[in-house]
């Protein structure tokens, strides 16, 4: 089987993680500390919180921005669930905000017009998020230029967008948005098997972030509410979780990141490689080429399939061993979703779900098993076989 996705484990990686099963922390040791410090670094961004996952991330980015029962927060309709549940979790009324047909990013002319509905209904969103799906960054210049009109959050989920780069902003950097998270699970562009991390240059929004992680406990002196306690102290300032990223997974962590350019160079070669091998059959919409204002991770390489013939092309891919994917299902078409709230169907991100099929792009992916996809897919669109 060939898999749309799946991590890179070197022997380096493998030793990285046997050092700390060795050492006398395998929690909440420094090696945690050295990965936020690490990856802040590297998207250029004031803190970071290691967590584990990508939803627990997103949970306590809500916490830290305060949003309760009685706010609205809109989300991009096209992402994995996670992006609009943590919203739920804290009871807040989600709308979603449709997306472009062909990138399946947020579009942000529907953006505006939710906004102008919103500020007439007096009912602005407290926070917006924003996917930079399969890696490709999101016009943030223009959401920010809403968000400073309309005076929301933004969170950018870069759970696909590690390494992206939007206007010459490392995505993380925060330049544009409140808080950026990542996801480190397998498929995704460094891995440290579950884990995520929120991003901030706000110290405030970072204490809090820091405190929700950690069951809302607080150790450092300078921080404690009751002052002038005994050494042994700590106290639970407010209600958080344990949602700790553990040594062991920052150390794969930490030894992942140091190899991310060769992974993000492989993730571009390949698309290109994809782009050259598809481009001649017009009937496919392949993904926009990278620019100078926006570099994408290459997370996913999504293409369009002529209308009705998606599922047909997913079965037969994957009875040969190609394991393509879908992502997404618009969030509101779940069940849970339609369950809650009469959401309406949104032609942008219904278009793109209807027509989408993540192929085949990892760094360890070989030219001729890309080649052999490319083959198999361009035979099953092929008219005449279809
Ligand atoms: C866009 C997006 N956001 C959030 C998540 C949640 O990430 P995690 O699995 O690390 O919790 C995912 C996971 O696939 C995702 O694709």
């Amino acid at each position: 089987m060939i898999p749309y996705s799946t991590q890179t484990i070197e022997d380096e990686d493998i030793d990285a993680v046997k050092n700390i099963l060795r050492s006398p922390f395998l929690t909440c040791g420094p090696t945690v500390t050295d990965f936020e410090e690490q990856t802040a670094s590297y998207v250029n961004a004031s803190y970071a919180v290691a967590v584990n996952s990508c939803t627990s991330a997103l949970h306590i980015a809500m916490m830290a921005l305060g949003v309760t029962d009685s706010d609205r927060v809109f989300v991009s309709a096209i992402s994995f669930v996670a992006s609009a549940n943590c919203a739920r979790y804290l009871g807040a009324d989600v709308d979603f905000i449709d997306t472009d047909k062909f990138t399946g990013n947020l579009d942000v002319n529907h953006l505006e017009q939710m906004l102008i509905d919103a500020e007439k209904q007096n009912r602005l969103p407290k926070v917006v998020v924003a996917v930079h799906l399969s890696g490709r960054p999101v016009d943030l210049q223009r959401i920010y230029e809403l968000k400073i009109k309309y005076g929301f959050y933004l969170i950018e989920d870069a759970a696909h967008a590690l390494g992206a780069i939007y206007k010459g902003h490392k995505i993380g950097d925060c330049f544009f948005s409140d808080i950026t998270v990542f996801s480190f699970h397998p498929v995704k562009i460094i891995t440290t098997a579950e884990g995520g991390m929120c991003l901030t240059n706000d110290e405030t929004l970072y204490r809090k972030m820091k405190l929700y992680s950690s069951h809302g406990i607080e150790h450092d002196k300078q921080f404690l509410i009751n002052k002038d306690m005994p050494n042994f102290y700590y106290e639970m300032q407010s209600l958080g979780y344990n949602y700790r990223m553990s040594d062991v997974h920052a150390a794969l962590g930490i030894s992942q990141l140091s190899r991310i350019e060769d992974f993000l160079s492989k993730r571009r070669e390949l698309a290109k490689e994809w782009e050259e091998l598809l481009s001649s059959d017009k009937n496919l919409t392949l993904p926009p080429a990278d620019s100078n204002d926006s570099v994408s991770s290459w997370h996913l390489y999504q293409v369009g399939i002529p209308f009705g013939k998606r599922d047909f092309v997913y079965n037969t891919l994957r009875h040969r061993g190609i394991c393509v994917q879908v992502h997404y299902l618009p969030i509101y078409k779940h069940p849970y979703y339609q369950s809650i709230k009469n959401y309406p169907s949104l032609p942008g991100a219904e278009y793109f779900f209807e027509r989408t099929l993540s192929l085949p792009l990892y760094p360890k992916l070989k030219k001729l098993d890309l080649q052999m996809c490319a083959a198999t897919l361009l035979g099953l669109i092929d008219e005449k076989k279809l």
